[in-house]
């Protein structure tokens, strides 16, 4: 990966006496596919926001190219911002919308670079002039990006006759007609339907690599987050979780909230007994995790994926089927071992009655340090895939209209 862009470096932001950001540190490299990842109110859009430059944070500061740019407003700043509702002219057709921000003159500062020196605050930056394209130079960029995004020939469509995928291709090739530095795209893909976002996932992952630019990404769906990204950050609370590859993040979960947040994970109470020897349920298992003192207390994160059934006589543990989930490709199984329920993934079928043994390979555990998150997570009682599919819908519905409303404003 190549050098750092951008550094948030101990930022916080407050809201009424409200910690929304607390002591934020992190690095975005130049043409890295970042995501920020995490619950609704864990503070993705006000990061987003702090970085676009329509937020100054309530301390701590913001670095481009090593450059402080707290004070630097957002049209002085090389990020541009795509939204979940795309925001285009109605009136305009597509070719229009594309050109709209490059037929507005540019302020840029005397000297060539159109971002601040940053450090003295609004009164002592130096002057801005205004540099105008010519119709040539617009053309030539407009049906550039046109061509990126994939809309060659649709330049004199009405927005309003295109598909919601190819209004938003409008608003990415809107956004990257400027050639900032850095785009950031909220929740980009939350009005599309399933196939299209898949879609559309792929599409955003070849523009960012043809276009050698930075994305940083917000989303809610881990799915897409794993897909896309180069690196994930998990947010909770205003705070990171964790920064690593979509790998790393699931293979090595660092709490139980991020095995939780990110795919499925049965997490139970464990004791490392020794290096890779840890006990769970009063029995001990091998494992692949080593470095915690003998005898400490953890929790033992076993996805779904990584359960094998086998007959109740070789099984290390034994236990009771309650529920049956048919998947396509597999079936969802929960199953109870004394009191506590595992969701498990099989191939085979497995009648809700029915008692099962189950072995478990020593890759098969990941073993964590006790957190704030320890026996919050991870225990499937009240598993129902439906009831989580149909919170998602809702929620993007009303978070849409909120983002625009504000950035209008
Ligand atoms: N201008 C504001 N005034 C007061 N509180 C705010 C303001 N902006 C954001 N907040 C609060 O900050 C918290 C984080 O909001 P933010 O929009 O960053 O969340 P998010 O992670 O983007 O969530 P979502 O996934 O729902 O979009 C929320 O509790 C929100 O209510
Ligand atoms: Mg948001």
């Amino acid at each position: 990966m190549s050098k750092e862009l951008i550094r948030l470096k101990d930022v916080s932001m407050t809201f009424d006496g409200d910690t929304v950001l607390d002591n934020m540190n992190i690095y975005f490299n130049d043409k890295e596919f970042l995501t920020l990842l995490g619950p609704s109110g864990c503070g993705k859009t006000t990061t987003l926001r702090i970085i676009g430059g329509f937020l100054v944070p309530t301390s701590g500061d913001v670095f481009f190219d090593g450059v402080r740019i707290n004070d630097v407003p957002p049209y002085l700043r090389q990020v541009n911002t795509v939204f979940q509702k795309y925001a285009l002219f109605p009136h305009l057709n597509v070719y229009d919308n594309v050109a709209f921000g490059l037929r507005i003159p540019k302020a840029i500062e005397e000297g060539g670079t159109d971002i601040d020196s940053g450090s003295s605050g609004k009164g002592k930056r130096k002057k801005a002039k205004k540099v105008k394209l010519s119709k040539k130079e617009i053309d030539q960029r407009v049906r550039e990006m046109l061509e990126v995004v994939s809309l060659k020939g649709f330049e004199k469509r009405t927005v309003s006759s295109l598909s919601g995928g190819q209004q938003q291709r409008v608003a990415i090739a809107r956004a990257l007609v400027n050639r900032p530095k850095v785009l950031l795209l909220d929740e980009p893909l939350g009005a599309l339907d399933m196939r299209l976002r898949k879609d559309m996932q792929q599409e955003l992952k070849r523009i960012q690599q043809q276009m050698g630019i930075t994305f940083i990404y917000v989303t809610h769906d881990q799915e897409e987050a794993l897909a896309m990204s180069d690196t994930v950050v998990v947010m909770n609370n205003g705070k990171i979780q964790q920064i690593g590859t979509p790998e790393d993040i699931y293979n090595e979960p660092k709490n139980a909230f991020v095995a939780d947040f990110i795919g499925e994970s049965n997490i139970v109470d464990g004791i490392m007994r020794a290096d890779r020897l840890v006990e769970i349920f009063g029995r001990q298992f091998q494992c692949v995790d080593s470095g915690f003192e003998k005898d400490e207390p953890v929790d033992v994160v076993i996805r779904p994926e990584d359960v094998d059934i086998v007959d109740v006589s070789q099984g290390a543990l034994t236990g009771l089927v309650t529920s049956v989930t048919f998947k396509g490709m597999h079936y969802d199984i929960i199953v109870d071992f004394k009191g506590f329920k595992w969701l498990i993934e099989t191939t085979d079928f497995c009648p809700v009655g029915a008692r099962i043994g189950i072995k478990l390979d020593p890759d098969s555990f990941h073993v964590m340090k006790k957190s704030e998150y320890s026996g919050m997570y991870g225990d499937y009682s009240s598993y129902s895939a439906e009831y989580d599919e149909i919170g998602d819908a809702e929620y993007q519905e009303e978070d849409a209209v909120d983002e625009e409303e504000y950035y209008e404003s």
